[in-house]
């Protein structure tokens, strides 16, 4: 697929509305497809380092399934914060999650996320077609507190003397995404946003796990409208506020 200019807005929508498309068929089982990717999202959560009390955001959080890990590694006191454009996925996430008061659940495009704090970290687990958008990476980033880490964990094709099954990943990667190619460095645009990028193949080479720390991050987190928001507005990082409100809350619910 030749790829348009980066920052072509009227590509990234038709990217969205495939994946749109696509998820409201994968909801129902997507559950039963992860069993090979479950220590890979382990490793993502444990290295993002979360300590008790701090804000995560588990960006295109699909039916939630990190959400449980997340939530034990910032405790009762900490928030855990997910986003999904999809309301078949959301919706399964928003099921899981209903008994736990410090998730919050947003049915939003990743670069129209509004949140009422700057979060501690950032989680990218699976979630090709966001990090194919520059314009959703620099938005979700800065959503962060400076520092903030970050990790991202996907597909990625073989080394080139494995490349006659690149042609099967690939067909993998276009069940679920809307810009199923650019697997050779699928990473290659959040990378430079982070400072301290480390890079590890998982899975034989078909996939990899990063993390990196945010460099700029949120001066001040951008204001929701009020209708919009999830929780009073607590404009900027710092002070830290009191939980917000239950779980499967909608914020900029469309
Ligand atoms: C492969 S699933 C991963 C779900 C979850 N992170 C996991 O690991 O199970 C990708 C998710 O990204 C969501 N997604 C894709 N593009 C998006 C966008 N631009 N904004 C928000 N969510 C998006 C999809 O709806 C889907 O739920």
């Amino acid at each position: 697929m030749v790829e348009p200019p980066e920052t072509d807005p009227a590509h990234d929508e038709r990217i969205r509305a495939l994946s749109l498309a696509k998820y409201r068929r994968h909801a129902e089982r997507y559950d039963r497809s992860l069993g090979p990717t479950w220590p890979i999202r382990q490793r993502a959560v444990q290295g993002l380092g979360l300590r008790a009390g701090q804000r995560v955001l588990d960006v295109g959080c699909g039916t939630g399934m990190s959400l449980a890990l997340l939530r034990s590694a910032v405790g009762e006191q900490g928030h855990v914060y997910g986003v999904d454009q999809s309301p078949e996925m959301l919706a399964r996430a928003r099921a899981l999650a209903a008994p736990w008061p410090n998730v919050t659940l947003v049915q939003a495009a990743a670069h129209e996320l509004r949140l009422p704090e700057a979060v501690d970290a950032v989680l990218f687990h699976y979630t090709h077609d966001i990090l194919r958008s520059p314009c959703a990476i620099e938005h979700v980033l800065r959503c962060a507190r400076p520092g903030a880490r970050v990790a991202v964990a996907g597909i990625k094709y073989f080394a080139r003397w494995l490349a006659p099954l690149n042609l099967w990943v690939y067909f993998k990667n276009h069940g679920y995404n809307g810009a199923p190619g650019q697997l050779a460095r699928p990473w290659d645009r959040i990378a430079p946003h982070l400072a301290g990028w480390q890079l590890t193949s998982t899975q034989f080479g078909m996939g990899y796990l990063a993390f990196g720390t945010v460099r700029h991050g949120a001066a001040g987190v951008a204001a929701a409208p009020a209708a919009d928001q999830a929780a009073p507005a607590r404009a900027t990082a710092a002070p830290r506020p009191s939980p917000p409100q239950p779980a499967g809350a909608t914020q900029g619910a469309r």
